[in-house]
């Protein structure tokens, strides 16, 4: 017999670069009853390129899906519990798609990829008015980070995407519109929409008037017909169809970063998180302002949480490389098994040994936004070995973290006093270790390690029409708390940040 559940449960799909979840929690307690997490494959089709196949990516939530109530139901769980679900994903991936035949047109172009930089030097060139049109808009940089310069490149070069634009067969999207769409039906009444957080980071969404921007769409020359429909982060979107979840209401709807935010409850202006997945972006809550950084980072969305709530905007500094860095020395140097082997390699170095790493695979985003810059290993003698490189990667994240503290303090004007960290990565006992070293503040990560799906679970429980998700902020304060300090001198961890950044400045002359 099934044992009831202790209240009404909530899904959330985490799209991640690395990998895909699904994760059920008690909507009374945030206890997290179950998981399923399987990895999803990037293609390098070419230098500088990052793919993945859209169809792997929807079959890998659907596995996760599957198999989560399977394990719901071994612990005798009723999975008619489940009330809602929310979608996060990786950001900025853009796909296109055919509506009729329900084909992705084209691999997704993944948000690290660098084929775009042409096409952004000539976009610069060409920008109207005053070098601010873009940014001033859309809180961004001009940079192949963005959605905008992905699909104008498959517009360029893609003939299936042409032809189906043509044709009026086109849709675009982030990983959410494509994932939502397809679980709504697909080709039979699928929804085509995606977030106020999500649409932020395509660089055609005005952020101060919560729209698609024409003027925009113009210089990109993007037809507007093929755009989703925006909407706030928690409302009722559609129903599952097929499937153990059919009829399930998705309600929820962030980019992860956000969700993480939303999930880190830092829903009060000044507070701020840092989430270390493939890459690292460390969010800043702005409240209802739209604060514009002078220290290279980006204004963007922070999470509006339902249709007539207000929008909260953050300012954020991204990483592109934080856990694709230990990825690299898997899958491409071999120096490790299993991703979690480069804490015992870094603890049997406990040193760089004067090693420093750049991992600049994308150019570097935040605060230089230099996308010629390339990845470095510096400092090498005879007696460095890989535990010495297995320790300078960690480093690398917790230095490129520190530059992004730095521009965050400088443009706020009042220093954090103290950083909140999640992800995959947090696990890492060293790292957290070295990064409440190198930043010389506290770290302070959750017990509750899973924010990210924590945040889409709040938001689609809270939903207008669902409003199973009764727990407030406060209610949550419960959940413990481990706290790294800063065991080094402050004068140690300046002289080491001091020589990073001479690495840096190597990395981006590294080009002929
Ligand atoms: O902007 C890209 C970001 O959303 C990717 O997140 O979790 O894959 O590092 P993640």
């Amino acid at each position: 017999p099934q044992k009831p559940a202790a209240g009404p449960l909530v899904g959330a799909v985490v799209q991640g670069t690395n990998s895909t979840r699904f994760l059920v929690f008690n909507s009374k307690t945030a206890e997290l009853l179950t998981h399923h997490q399987v990895e999803v494959a990037q293609e390098y089709p070419k230098e500088g390129w990052v793919e993945q196949d859209p169809k792997e990516i929807l079959q890998s939530v659907y596995e996760c899906i599957e198999r989560t109530c399977e394990k719901l139901k071994e612990q005798n769980i009723d999975i008619a519990n489940i009330k809602a679900v929310g979608v996060s994903n990786q950001r900025e991936t853009t796909v296109v798609w055919d509506k009729l035949s329900g084909e992705p047109l084209y691999n997704a172009v993944v948000w690290l990829d660098l084929r775009t930089q042409s096409t952004v030097e000539s976009l610069s060139k060409k920008i109207p008015g005053n070098n601010n049109f873009v940014k001033s808009k859309t809180g961004l940089p001009l940079s192949t980070y963005f959605s905008a310069v992905k699909l104008r490149w498959m517009l360029d070069n893609v003939l299936d995407v042409q032809k189906a634009v043509e044709e009026g067969r086109a849709l675009f999207g982030t990983l959410d519109s494509w994932l939502i769409w397809s679980m709504t039906g697909g080709v039979n009444g699928g929804v085509h929409c995606t977030d106020v957080t999500n649409a932020s980071r395509t660089m055609l969404f005005n952020i101060h008037s919560l729209e698609w921007d024409a003027e925009l769409c113009k210089f990109f020359d993007v037809p507007m017909d093929i755009l989703p429909n925006v909407w706030s982060s928690s409302q009722i979107y559609g129903q599952i169809k097929g499937g153990t979840l059919e009829g399930v209401p998705i309600s929820g709807c962030l980019g992860d970063q956000s969700a993480a935010l939303v999930g880190q409850m830092c829903f009060q202006e000044g507070q701020a998180k840092s989430t270390y997945g493939t890459g690292c972006f460390l969010l800043c809550n702005t409240g209802r302002k739209c604060v514009f950084s002078e220290h290279g980072l980006l204004t963007t969305v922070a999470y509006k949480l339902g249709k007539d709530k207000p929008v909260h905007y953050a300012l954020e500094g991204s990483v592109a490389i934080a856990g694709a860095v230990i990825r690299w020395l898997r899958d491409n140097l071999g120096i490790i098994e299993t991703s979690e082997e480069i804490e015992t390699l870094a603890k049997e170095a406990g040193t760089s040994y004067g090693c420093y790493f750049v991992p600049a695979f994308s150019g570097l985003y935040a605060p230089y936004w230099e996308p010629s810059a390339r990845g470095i290993i510096c400092g090498l003698t005879q007696f460095t070995n890989k535990c010495h490189i297995g320790f300078a990667a960690l480093e690398a994240v917790c230095f490129q973290t520190r530059e992004i503290l730095d521009a965050m303090n400088r443009d706020c004007g009042i220093p954090l006093t103290h950083l909140q960290v999640d992800g995959a990565m947090t696990v890492n006992q060293i790292l957290m270790q070295l990064l409440a070293d190198i930043l010389h503040i506290p770290v302070i990560k959750s017990s509750m390690s899973e924010t990210t799906a924590l945040g889409a679970a709040m938001a689609a429980g809270a939903a207008e029409g669902v409003g199973v998700w009764s727990l407030k902020p406060e209610d949550l304060s419960v959940i413990g708390m481990v706290r790294f300090e800063p065991q080094i001198q402050a004068t140690e961890s300046e002289i080491r940040y001091s020589t990073w950044k001479k690495a840096v400045m190597k990395s981006m002359d590294s080009v002929p």
